[in-house]
């Protein structure tokens, strides 16, 4: 008899560790508005009144493929979009809801036709399902409607239960919302407990055992996820930082002359990379589903670069030379990034200082620099105070927005410790 061998922790988080980019995807009746998902809320929608708006919501311009595609030549690993947000309107075919797509105007499944698309093309499939249902009145207050809450959190498990069960192999299932009840949530109230999270998640787990689960359930599970900011998990968990290219809004807002460029959308990912983190980059559709150009342009474009440095961004660790912060051991103008081999790091050039790029603190002997993308061969030298210095580069760089520095040192390379005022003063300054 062949023995089926369990996945080890270790193996069932590999894929998210290293997919370092993923696409998030905000769509749903709240898009005809413009005014951003939250609008029922912000707005004052009543659910009569909500309802109205979904009629118009058609779906027409949707396609599941055209966006997979998309993703796929991002240099996308994986793909998250809402199944349901707050507004409790379903993307999927729901037995325990009236306000679905396939029950009304479209009459279609999407996330069916969502998920079927992201496995063609290759894509780890991701899941975003909130929580909470603001069309509940115990959404709004749980003392006086203790009725509604537990309807509203046996909606939560059978939603969550139907989508486990009827779309295949789920690879994620990024919750959100648990929160976002009353208009604040009381100190003595767990959400874990609330949500009944151990008893979903041990179902979800139960019909998807290799899933990853977000920590937005009132459990940690399976990894942290900050949101319009950047910051690696203090305790080393697995991490993955949300962005939206637009400001304020996840989903489609018709202009806004601050959208994310390419630029500052790979800012971003350099620096996620360097904490060893995922970028979990957010488009809003336009009302219709189809794609929302001026972003995507974005995300292409960025995309061209992820393609010719993807040595480093995908598997990329935190390296132990950054070790000293913003203005650490490379100065302002650079970022290291580790890799899977301890002697490589990758140096990425956020400013470029001309014909010289120097890093300090770097304790190791170098054995070769490169760069990435080009794999041309760079001139370097190392002195004293742990400079690295790599020289004859041209004035400007050739690389658009970002050049990347593959870095081999002999051994595997530290950080020189930060020295104390005392021994900085006591040296032959
Ligand atoms: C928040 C918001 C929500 C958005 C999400 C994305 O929790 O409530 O509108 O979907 O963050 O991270």
């Amino acid at each position: 008899m062949r023995r089926i061998r369990k996945m080890t922790e270790q193996e069932r988080m590999q894929w998210f560790r290293d997919a370092k980019l993923g696409l998030f995807i905000h769509w749903g009746p709240y898009s005809l508005l413009g005014r951003c998902e939250w609008a029922f809320r912000l707005d004052g929608y009543k659910v009569k009144e909500y309802e109205k708006v979904a009629e118009g919501f058609t779906g027409d311009g949707f396609d599941a493929d055209q966006w997979c595609a998309m993703a796929v030549k991002a240099g996308m690993k994986y793909i998250v979009l809402t199944a349901r947000h707050h507004d409790g309107y379903c993307l999927f075919d729901s037995k325990v809801s009236p306000f679905t797509s396939v029950k009304g105007t479209p009459k279609r499944d999407f996330i069916r036709e969502y998920t079927d698309a992201a496995r063609r093309a290759g894509l780890k499939v991701g899941l975003y399902y909130s929580l909470v249902d603001w069309r509940y009145k115990g959404a709004w207050d749980h003392d006086r409607y203790p009725e509604s809450v537990a309807a509203m959190v046996q909606q939560a498990h059978d939603q969550v239960r139907e989508l486990m069960t009827d779309y295949g192999r789920i690879d994620l299932l990024w919750y959100d919302g648990a929160q976002v009840t009353t208009w604040e949530w009381k100190e003595h109230e767990d959400i874990a407990e609330f949500w009944r999270a151990r008893e979903l998640n041990a179902m979800v787990r139960g019909l998807q055992p290799h899933i990853v689960i977000n920590n937005r359930s009132g459990t940690v599970e399976d990894y942290v996820t900050p949101e319009r900011k950047i910051e690696a998990s203090k305790e080393g968990l697995p991490w993955e930082s949300c962005l939206s290219i637009c400001p304020l809004s996840w989903s489609y807002v018709p202009d806004s002359p601050n959208r994310k460029t390419a630029a500052a959308i790979l800012r971003d990912l350099i620096e996620i990379a360097a904490g060893g983190g995922n970028l979990l980059l957010n488009t809003g559709p336009k009302p219709d589903g189809s794609m929302n150009e001026t972003e995507i342009g974005s995300i292409l474009e960025a995309g061209d670069w992820v393609k010719r440095n993807a040595e480093m961004v995908y598997h990329a660790r935190r390296s132990p030379l950054n070790e000293f912060g913003p203005h650490g051991p490379n100065g302002c103008l650079g970022r290291w990034i580790g890799s899977d081999d301890p002697r490589v790091h990758y140096l990425a050039a956020i400013g470029w200082s001309g014909r010289e790029f120097w890093s300090v603190r770097i304790e190791g002997k170098v054995e070769s620099v490169t760069i990435v993308g080009s794999g041309e061969s760079v001139a370097y030298r190392q002195e004293g105070f742990g400079r690295l210095i790599l020289q004859d580069l041209p004035d400007m760089p050739s690389e658009p927005h970002f050049t990347v520095f593959k870095v081999t040192f002999a051994e595997p390379p530290k950080a020189q410790r930060e020295y104390s005022r005392a021994e900085w003063i006591e040296s032959d300054l």
